[in-house]
């Protein structure tokens, strides 16, 4: 019996591969590569020392979703495959919508066919929009200002219904806060395309030499020292929790929402001193305006993650920043190679939105 990681190749889902691996799970990874590279995966396969299979299907494919489902005994599901930039979102609506929408209902449409009703999905803080009001619980309300944010909000809603017409369903709705670090080898890590948007990668960045100086944007918040503050989380954690949850969907019926962060918020100038401290790199840096949907503070209440999972992240901000660290300077280019002969079925991959936009 399977676990069936969608976007496992991504960020997050090349974390949780080692973790389930590392168990004794059987996984299948689908990805569409848009975002990633097979080289996570062969990275993935050498720091565990198993292998597993892999698909080269977008979930938007039918036909090549249900080859993994007819070919696979799979138990469960992890969804992380998803377009998640937000600034994308708002110039590319359609598309976001597009993508992380119908991927879903494909996704649950051959789970349903197939029988298999144990899903973990990847939500986000994003759904709680721009508000101040910390520490977020779950039950905080659901505002998300953005495309991104509100497929998140609408897939969220949509796997409630799922689960009103069918109590077989068991789901569990992830609300990651600020995911960051690399597995601690230094093989796997985020490998954003083009100039990161992301706090900790364009640091990483600016550290290992490649961009010249960051830009903060805002200093004049109502935070500790004028910077916005978020719950930055170790990728590692997050992985962690996503086999707590899979544990959790083994268990419960119903749809349960978890924050995973660690609680603690820290401002961009932390994050800036935490990072030459464990780096030894200086990171210049100016301030500029904010950046426009940007919320002064934000970080979660984990209690619910801590009582009903039995989960917290154990790891801190030194450790965030030095796993960072060592995979940036290991791979100052993120994942050159690709591995084609990983690929089991070939369909084309797509490679912009415009692309996108003209074929579809
Ligand atoms: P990522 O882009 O690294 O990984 C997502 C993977 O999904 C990529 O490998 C991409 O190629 C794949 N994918 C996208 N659309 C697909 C499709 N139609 N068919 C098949 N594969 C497809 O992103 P990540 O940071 O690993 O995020 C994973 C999930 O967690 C996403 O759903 C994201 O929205 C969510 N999330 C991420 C963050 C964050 O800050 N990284 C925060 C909150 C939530
Ligand atoms: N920041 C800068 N300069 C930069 C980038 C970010 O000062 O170049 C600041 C931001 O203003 C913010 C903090 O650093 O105060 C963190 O910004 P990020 O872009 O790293 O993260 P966000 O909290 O804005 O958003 C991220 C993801 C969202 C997700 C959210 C919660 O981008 O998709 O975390 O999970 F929804």
């Amino acid at each position: 019996m399977a676990v069936l990681v969608t976007g496992g190749a991504g960020y997050i889902g090349s974390h949780t591969c080692v973790e389930l691996l590392n168990v004794g799970h059987e996984v299948v990874v689908v990805d569409n590569f848009f975002n990633s590279k097979l080289e996570s995966l062969k990275r993935v396969s050498d720091i565990t020392g198993k292998t597993f299979k892999t698909y080269n299907v977008d979930l938007l494919n039918q036909e090549g979703l249900e080859r993994v489902f007819s070919e696979n005994t799979i138990e469960s599901v992890i969804h992380f495959a998803g377009l998640k930039a937000v600034g994308e979102s708002v110039s590319f609506p359609l598309w976001y919508y597009h993508n992380n929408l119908t991927g879903t209902f494909v996704l649950c449409e051959l789970m349903k066919k197939y029988g298999v009703k144990k899903l973990v999905f990847s939500s986000s803080a994003t759904v709680y929009g721009s508000t101040d009001q910390v520490p977020i619980s779950e039950d905080a309300p659901i505002a998300a200002v953005n495309p991104y944010g509100k497929t998140k909000q609408i897939i969220e809603e949509i796997l409630r219904d799922l689960y009103i017409s069918d109590e077989g369903w068991s789901i569990t709705l992830l609300r990651y806060f600020n995911p960051i670090g690399a597995h601690e080898s230094g093989l796997i890590g985020e490998d954003p395309n083009g100039i990161p948007n992301n706090l900790m990668p364009y640091i990483s960045q600016v550290a290992v030499g490649k961009l010249q100086s960051l830009n903060i944007f805002g200093s004049d918040y109502s935070t500790k020292d004028g910077t916005g503050v978020r719950d930055y989380i170790h990728v590692v954690d997050l992985a962690k929790g996503h086999l707590k949850a899979l544990e959790k969907v083994q268990s419960l019926k119903g749809v349960n929402a978890y924050n995973l962060g660690t609680g603690k918020g820290y401002s961009v100038l932390e994050m800036v001193k935490a990072f030459e401290a464990a780096s030894g790199k200086k990171v210049s840096y100016a301030f500029t305006d904010r950046r426009l949907g940007d919320a002064a503070i934000c970080f979660a209440d984990v209690s619910k993650a801590k009582n009903e999972l039995g989960w917290v992240a154990a790891k801190g901000i030194n450790e965030m920043c030095q796993d960072t660290w060592r995979w940036q300077k290991n791979n100052p280019d993120g994942y050159v190679k690709n591995h084609d002969n990983l690929i089991e079925h070939d369909f084309p991959v797509r490679t912009s939105a415009a692309d996108f936009l003209v074929s579809n």
